[in-house]
């Protein structure tokens, strides 16, 4: 049994396309079943609820197998440890109380580094990662830079005024990889029996980019000029207060724009198992270009 987390979100929905390729028993975690596609519900048990509760986590990692963990955004939680930390520990409980054997989860780059340690999201996810490792599991986490689809969320002012934000220097190169990369790779995870012990994965799409790069690639996919404007972090961190997040989520993004402004997510040497397929310009072409001209 495949137990799946955020069945709706943006990568797990992904990874529970994948894994009901497997044809093999899967159950997923949904607060809303009736958010899930109706080929998705003929095939897969539900369990009602959030992930983060004990209760829930008890029902559904009963004769799990392998476990697909992902903590969904909060924005508006007391603190970064709290987000990820506290959301996690029912889970760990669990995972131990039902012998759960392999979990694969979505973490951060950054392991080891001394800029990791006041990096805000990341450093709260790589506790996370300590506490699930700490409860013995057989254990991959996927270790991810910028997602290539956090772009979506700058669509407006793509649209209307062709620019896009971030207070991270738009020469520095840095991986980014698309959540169908992510999917895949997990669900390859999930459905081979044959791996044990605890180590990471990283996902580092095909290369390294930078914002003004990544201008040039919307604007030439979009057929308009696109533009990156570097923004102090004062004003990045000020953005999220406006749109209701909590202080301390606000500062914990802007803590990890800065870290990876310092080569945070640069640390991690490429190879051939880390780079995965989807480039920049196929994501454009894919997934952003019909969005900006259907909405
Ligand atoms: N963006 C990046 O660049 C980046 C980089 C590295 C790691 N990450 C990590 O990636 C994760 C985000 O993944 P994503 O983009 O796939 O997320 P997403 O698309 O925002 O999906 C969120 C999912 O969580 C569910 N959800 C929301 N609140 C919940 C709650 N309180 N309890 C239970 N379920 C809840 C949602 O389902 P319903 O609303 O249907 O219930 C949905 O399925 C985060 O853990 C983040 O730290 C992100």
């Amino acid at each position: 049994m495949i137990v799946i987390t955020t069945p709706t979100g943006a990568i797990g929905h992904q990874v529970l396309e994948n894994v009901l390729h497997g044809g093999g028993p899967v159950r997923v975690i949904a607060r809303d079943p009736d958010r899930l596609p109706v080929h998705v519900r003929e095939r897969v048990e539900v369990v009602k609820g959030s992930h983060g509760d004990i209760d829930v986590v008890n029902r559904a990692f009963a004769g799990a197998d392998a476990i697909f963990w992902l903590v969904p955004p909060d924005p508006k939680a007391k603190s970064v440890h709290a987000a990820y930390v506290d959301f996690t520990q029912p889970a760990c409980d669990a995972i131990k109380r039902h012998g759960v054997k392999r979990v694969v989860d979505i973490a951060p780059l950054g392991r080891g580094l001394p800029i990791a340690e006041h990096a805000g999201f990341v450093t709260a996810s790589l506790a996370m990662d300590d506490l699930i490792a700490n409860t013995g599991v057989d254990f991959r986490a996927l270790t991810m830079p910028s997602f290539m689809d956090n772009i979506l969320m700058q669509l407006g002012p793509i649209k209307t005024k062709g620019i896009f934000f971030s207070p991270i220097d738009g020469d520095r190169k840095l991986p980014a990889c698309a959540t169908r990369d992510i999917a895949a790779v997990a669900a390859r995870l999930l459905l081979d029996s044959s791996w044990s012990g605890q180590d990471h994965v990283a996902v580092l799409g095909p290369e390294d980019l930078s914002f003004n790069d990544m201008a040039e690639i919307m604007s030439e996919v979009l057929g308009k000029r696109v533009r990156f404007q570097r923004i102090p972090l004062d004003v990045y961190k000020a953005r999220f207060v406006e749109l209701g997040m909590s202080e301390a989520m606000a500062q914990g993004m802007t803590d990890m724009a800065a870290a990876k402004n310092q080569g945070l997510d640069n640390a991690e040497p490429r190879s051939s198992e880390n780079t995965t397929p989807t480039s920049f310009h196929q994501w454009c072409d894919t997934v952003l270009k019909p969005k900006y001209f259907l909405s």
